[in-house]
């Protein structure tokens, strides 16, 4: 273990207006707590890509033993991360990735797979003939990219299925809602709608739905959060056909990062594990999820009341000092 030295882990957040985001850094706060050495701090950058940079510099200059990254864009990001590199500091990259191979580690789930488990739940689905809308992801950010050359790469296969229309999408619903509007009402609707995350196969739902289309639409999402808005609700409710589980990997980092402050090698590829989440699985991946936000809320609360005793345990400490000086 790192218990007998304090590391410090700084944590670049792309944002951290999703519950995807929120999720991830729980469970990096929640992984950090069990190793007593280590120190998290979190920055969060708000989408902007400047202000995302400027934290990746203060870290550096912070001198933080592994700096931790989920990058805007890969693109301008990249500079950033070979600075610190050629600091010294490891990098672990974890959702998005940069350019080249300039980092220490990545980790995060195989996009091009989750492409292409989309396309083949709509070849296993239909009957080798139907219309396909794709809603992307930000452009520049590679989630979206590789989601789409694995969708497409894999309908290829089959003649009879095609994309009729892309959506450039940035990730929130708000961003495609009056896009398929507009589109849904100049054709014949589409039998299938893949959209690159769970929020924006929301907003098409809810075009969907003003539409009176709903049932005659598949939706299929990305991301399968468990909670109130998440995927596998929204695949319990029938609004979702299916979404493919998008793990956040915030466990996963600190883990890594443990390992590199204790002189281990680790893999540069940590990919994770996706799942086609649907009607059929759907019961047991919300039991599933159950147990392990049971876990982390009490891991969280046991936390808490360390702290606390820490605190007391200090303010006794100070007064028993104080009472051998005097
Ligand atoms: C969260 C998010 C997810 C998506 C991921 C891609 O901010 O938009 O919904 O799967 O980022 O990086």
């Amino acid at each position: 273990d790192v218990s007998e030295e304090e590391y410090k882990i700084g944590f670049s957040q792309a944002m951290t207006t999703d519950n995807w985001r929120r999720e991830m850094n729980k469970a990096m706060r929640v992984e950090s707590s069990m190793h007593p050495g280590l120190k998290l701090e979190i920055k969060d950058a708000g989408n902007h890509i400047a202000k995302q940079i400027t934290q990746i510099d203060e870290f550096i200059k912070e001198e933080v033993d592994v700096l931790i990254v989920s990058p805007i864009q890969s693109i301008p990001i990249t500079p950033a991360i070979e600075k610190a590199m050629n600091a010294g500091i490891p990098v672990i990259i974890i959702d998005r990735k940069i350019e080249g191979r300039n980092f220490t580690a990545y980790v995060g789930a195989d996009n091009m797979e989750i492409g292409r488990n989309a396309a083949k739940y709509i070849i296993s689905h239909s009957k080798g003939e139907a219309g396909i809308i794709e809603i992307t992801g930000q452009e520049g950010s590679s989630p979206a990219y590789e989601r789409s050359i694995g969708f497409k790469n894999t309908l290829d296969s089959v003649p009879g299925l095609k994309i009729s229309h892309s959506i450039k999408g940035d990730w929130e619903k708000a961003s495609i809602k009056d896009q398929l509007s507009t589109h849904l009402d100049s054709v014949e609707a589409p039998d299938y709608i893949f959209a690159h995350n769970d929020r924006m196969a929301m907003g098409a739902w809810e075009v969907a739905r003003s539409k009176s289309l709903e049932d005659e639409i598949s939706i299929i999402g990305v991301d399968g959060l468990f909670g109130p808005n998440g995927g596998i609700q929204m695949v319990k409710d029938g609004l979702l056909d299916a979404t493919l589980l998008y793990p956040t990997g915030g466990a996963e980092a600190i883990k890594l990062a443990e390992e590199l402050l204790r002189g281990e090698s680790v893999n540069k590829y940590n990919i994770l594990r996706t799942v086609v989440i649907d009607s059929v699985n759907v019961d047991i991946m919300q039991n599933q999820f159950d147990k392990l936000n049971q876990q982390q809320n009490d891991i969280e609360q046991q936390q808490a009341v360390i702290d606390e005793q820490i605190k007391t345990y200090n303010t006794q400490s100070d007064l028993i000092k104080l009472m051998l000086v005097l």
